[in-house]
């Protein structure tokens, strides 16, 4: 696979986006769906520039002339369609533009930009206890939302999750009213009534855009995993209580017909969120000596 990026990246012309499994041109940008051709122009700068920068900057590699062209292309086709260009993912593919740029034209550059520090005593105690005291909560107190800003809260913890190659391909429903609930029901007994579910999705034409859905498709359910996990983790420093519910297909088929999605909008997990009512006696894990491997031969 590696050798496939790197073909990609030092074989395609100046002048187009070779993709995975094709080639698109200066018009066909112009024409792609918009919320594509933005992942598209994140995943260019990510493997295009991002990605490869690091031995160009220590010195050890020769930039090829045509570095970040890929890139700036999608993002000219951006600008030509008038899409405002002033959003965080976008500011950042430009600022490696920039560096591309100024690398083709033969100018030393630096990222400057501070490395990650270890936390000190204190900020260490709050983050173990976020991981170790999170435990799944079932049951929540009845005629209590969840307030809106929570939500927000928790969505904004998903957005910061990892995701594969910068695509951006998770998308959440939010279901509140008991109701609607009977569209994410299935055979879980938790009372839903008493909850908010965020129904956590990917968007497979982005995937489909770069040809990842050949390569990786399992790459959109483990963005939806990352997000999710990150969301009970804020949940749960919130003084909410949240459980994955594990959505089947026919869950997730129902769920999609009955929401409206559009086609390429998959529901992959939900996560049902209130006010803990009953305690549970939290989950404990085998010791980490037993989850170790060993070399087969
Ligand atoms: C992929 C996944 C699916 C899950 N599905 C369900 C579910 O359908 N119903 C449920 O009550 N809990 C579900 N859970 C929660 C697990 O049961 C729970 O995380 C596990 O028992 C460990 O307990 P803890 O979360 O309290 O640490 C799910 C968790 C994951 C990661």
């Amino acid at each position: 696979m590696a050798e496939k990026f790197d073909e990609l990246h030092s074989s395609a012309s100046a002048d187009s986006v070779r993709w995975l499994y094709g080639e698109y041109s200066r018009q066909d940008l112009m024409e792609m769906d918009p919320v594509c051709l933005r992942a598209l122009f994140r995943e260019r700068v990510h493997h295009t520039i991002e990605v490869e920068i690091y031995p160009i900057l220590v010195g050890d590699k020769e930039p090829t002339p045509i570095f970040g062209t890929q890139a700036q292309i999608c993002w000219e086709a951006l600008e030509a369609r008038g899409f405002p260009l002033d959003d965080p993912d976008l500011q950042w593919g430009k600022r490696y533009l920039e560096l591309a740029a100024k690398i083709r034209a033969g100018e030393k550059v630096s990222i400057d930009e501070p490395l990650p520090q270890a936390f000190n005593a204190d900020e260490m105690a709050v983050v173990k206890k976020l991981i170790w005291d999170r435990h799944s909560i079932r049951d929540w107190v009845a005629d209590k939302p969840v307030p809106d800003e929570m939500l927000e809260q928790i969505m904004e913890a998903g957005r910061a999750a990892p995701n594969g190659c910068n695509l951006n391909v998770v998308r959440f429903a939010v279901i509140k009213e008991a109701e609607e609930m009977k569209m994410v029901w299935s055979d879980i007994p938790t009372p839903a009534e008493r909850c908010t579910v965020i129904v956590i999705c990917y968007d497979k034409a982005i995937y489909e855009t770069v040809g990842h859905d050949r390569l990786v498709p399992h790459n959109m359910m483990l963005d939806c995993a990352a997000a999710g996990d990150h969301m009970c983790l804020m949940a749960h420093a919130l003084g909410l209580g949240a459980v994955w519910l594990t959505c089947t297909d026919k869950t997730a088929a129902r769920f999609k017909k009955k929401y409206g999605l559009p086609e390429n909008i998959e529901p992959a997990m939900h996560l049902a969120i209130g006010w803990p009512s009953v305690a549970s006696i939290k989950s404990l894990r085998m010791p980490l000596k037993d989850m170790m491997l060993t070399r087969g031969n």
